[in-house]
Order: structure tokens, then C-alpha cells, then sequence
């Protein structure tokens, strides 16, 4: 078995497994600077966009394509490429295709696809003008593209509806959810879907503070909130979207309200990855691989469940005890260290709520 990944960023959360499993990896990067390319067995430095993996695909003879990108500019050209890739070649690729990239890469048509499936969302208007607002502050105005709580921003008065129509001269305006954020993955591959346990991600703010810099924790235990009702709503959101890879996917429950609000969908590798695999055991990134070897079922899935009380720490430089070979693998910790120097998070999980205070107190 031959694999093709593209993208060497996110590899090295992998490479264990790779290994485990006997495939033999080649890898596309663009970056020739990037890291983690000592570490499949060929690696090509192709230009920017996907003409140079699909190249290397074929020139190589790979059975299966993996992107592993983390971001979302380069998700519709992928789309494309899988589409052409399998249709043509009949090399399968484990990602989203063009319709679900479409419908989940701007925020709007997200909002429009969330009505037209029946699942709540805040309410919104697309305004092209301050003047035009007609729902009561606080207000969230966002861009249709954009991650990490860029272009984002919490309107308490008009001033500051103003304020970002400086910047900007569209926005889409929702109605500020009061409550918990929770995200949750879904693993979609030939018509099969799995939602995994849902993560708590931290209370909303009025600065909108994004929960890349809050302490999170799995699984998500929020008063009055049936995590049932969670995995049903992804569910049914992701069997709509009707694709295959990981759909990461963004909640607000509002308890005022005892409502559950859909906010966004992802459909790439995403932050939650690291919490869900220490609350249950499964890792979505082994997942996609394990679609590109035929070994991705409900089943399998089910036997690998596990539950566990997790928790993640942003935590700049880890200085603590040095994790077990494989670095990345929750079946050899009980944590696992990532993200860049200065930013990095600490993913931590145990038995009972105790034992995890007792660890993570070991580990910062
Ligand atoms: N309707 C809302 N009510 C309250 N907070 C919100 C709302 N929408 C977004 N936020 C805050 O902004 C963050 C980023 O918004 P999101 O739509 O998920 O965009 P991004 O793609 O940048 O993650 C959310 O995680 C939340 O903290
Ligand atoms: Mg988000």
C-alpha cells in the first residue's frame, strides 16, 4: 500500500502510524523549508495548488491521495482535484468534495445550507450597511471566509458596526449567542458517518475571545445539554453534506434559550483533533488513513472507543516531563505535546477528574 500526502505540516502526527500500519509514504510539500520532511519515505517539492501531487500520484502509482491541510484556502482546489483524480484515475482521495467545500468554506452559505436542512442556527442579515441592522446588540459581524476569529468581531453599539464597515464593506451579522461553544468531528467515507464524542470549548465572551486561546475540555459536560442531541445534530449535518474526510464542526448552546445553535463546519484536519482522540480513543487523522486502506468501518470504529476526562492547555513552552516514543500517540501517553514553539498546547487525559488535576499539575 502506497499513499500520497500532501502537505508535510501535519505529518508528523502521523508518521507512527504510517509506520504501524507498513504503508509506504510519499509526500508533496511546496514549502522546501517545511518541517517534518525527514520523516516519509520520498518527499517532492512541487509549486503551490495541486497540478504537482496529482503529478507525483500518478508518476508514482500511489492507491490513495491524503491531504493533510489545515487550512482553508487550498480546500476547493483539493476538491477539484479529487474529483478529477478519481474520476479519471480512479485513485481515491480522502477529503471533501466540491459541493461540500462550497457549502462550508463561507460562512453564509452555511447559514443558508443549515435553514435548508432544518438545523438552528443564530439568526443573521447580510448587511451591506450599518444602517441596514435591524437585530439587537451585541452582534457578531463576520467575513464569509476566515479562521481563527480573523475579520471577527462582537458589535456592542452601532459605533462599532461603523467601526468595522471601515474595514470591510459587507458583513454577516448574527445575533450573539450567550453560552458554551462545543465542537464536535465527524468521520464521513463512502456514505458511513460517525460522530465522535463533542468537545467543550469554553463560554463565549462579548471581546469574542476565540477559543484557540481557552482552556477546553472533553468529553463536553454542559448543564442542561443532552451531548446526544450534539452528535445527532453533526450527524445529520454531515450525512447532508454527503462527502468523505473529517467535517469539524463548530455549536453554541445558549441555556437561556435551552437551544443548541449551529455555527460552522470545517472539513480539514482542526484544533479539536488532539481533545477528541484523548476523550475516546479515536484519532481522525489514522481514520482517513484507515479509509485509504479499507480498514475505516462503524464497527471498527465502535471497538476502538474508549472514555476518558481530557483536557487542553495553551501553554506556550512545554517544559515538563518528556512524552514516549511514538511523541504523538495517545496509545503510548497520557499526553501529547503540539503546535508551533511559543504556541504550544498541552492535550492531556486520564482515568477520573482527579487523576487528570494530579496530571496536568505534573505537566505544567
Ligand atoms: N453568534 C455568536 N455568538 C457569540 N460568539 C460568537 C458567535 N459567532 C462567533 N463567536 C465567537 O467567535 C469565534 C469564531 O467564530 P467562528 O464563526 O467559529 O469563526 P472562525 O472560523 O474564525 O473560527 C467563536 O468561536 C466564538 O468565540
Ligand atoms: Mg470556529
Amino acid at each position: 500500500m502506497k499513499i500520497l500526502f500532501i502537505g508535510s505540516r501535519l505529518y508528523d502526527d502521523v508518521d507512527w502510524y504510517v509506520k504501524e500500519k507498513g504503508i509506504e509514504s510519499v509526500l508533496t510539500e511546496s514549502n522546501e523549508n517545511a518541517i517534518n520532511l525527514d520523516l516519509p519515505d520520498q518527499v517532492f517539492i512541487v509549486p503551490r495548488g495541486m497540478d504537482g501531487p496529482k503529478q507525483v500520484a500518478l508518476m508514482q502509482n500511489v492507491d490513495a491521495i491524503i491531504p493533510l491541510i489545515g487550512i482553508d484556502p487550498p480546500l476547493i482546489d483539493v476538491a477539484h482535484m479529487k474529483e478529477e483524480v478519481e474520476k479519471e484515475h480512479g485513485i481515491p482521495v480522502i477529503a471533501a468534495d466540491v459541493r461540500a467545500v462550497e457549502l462550508t468554506s463561507n460562512k453564509i452559505k452555511t447559514k443558508e445550507f443549515y435553514n435548508d436542512i432544518g438545523v438552528v442556527t443564530p439568526n443573521y442579515q447580510i448587511l451591506t450597511s450599518p444602517d441596514e441592522l435591524t437585530l439587537d446588540f451585541p452582534v457578531v459581524l463576520k467575513q464569509g471566509e476566515g479562521q481563527g476569529g480573523k475579520d471577527i468581531k462582537v458589535a456592542k453599539s452601532i459605533e462599532d458596526v461603523n467601526e468595522y464597515f471601515n474595514d470591510f464593506n459587507q458583513a454577516l451579522c448574527e445575533e450573539f449567542i450567550e453560552g458554551s461553544e462545543i465542537s464536535i468531528e465527524v468521520l464521513g467515507f463512502n456514505g458511513e458517518y460517525v460522530a465522535l464524542p463533542p468537545i467543550y470549548k469554553g463560554e463565549t465572551t462579548i471581546e469574542g475571545t476565540h477559543p484557540l486561546n481557552k482552556v477546553k475540555t472533553g468529553p463536553c459536560m454542559v448543564k442542561g445539554l443532552d451531548n446526544n442531541l450534539v452528535q445527532h445534530t453533526a450527524y445529520k449535518v454531515a450525512k447532508n453534506l454527503n462527502s468523505d474526510g473529517i467535517f469539524e464542526m463548530d455549536f453554541m448552546y445558549s441555556p437561556k434559550n435551552d437551544q443548541l445553535y449551529a455555527i460552522e463546519v470545517n472539513t480539514r484536519p482542526n484544533g479539536t483533533r488532539y481533545l477528541t482522540t484523548a476523550t475516546c480513543s479515536v484519532n481522525s487523522l489514522c481514520e482517513l488513513i484507515n479509509m485509504a486502506i479499507g480498514e475505516f468501518s462503524l464497527a471498527n470504529i465502535s471497538d476502538k472507543l474508549e472514555y476518558y476526562y481530557s483536557t487542553e492547555i495553551p501553554i506556550g513552552n512545554y517544559e515538563g516531563p518528556s512524552p514516549k516514543e511514538p511523541v504523538k500517540s495517545f496509545a503510548y501517553n497520557d499526553f501529547v505535546v503540539h503546535g508551533p514553539e511559543g504556541y504550544q498546547r498541552v492535550t492531556a487525559r486520564a482515568n477520573s477528574k482527579k487523576e487528570l488535576e494530579d496530571l496536568v499539575d505534573k505537566l505544567t
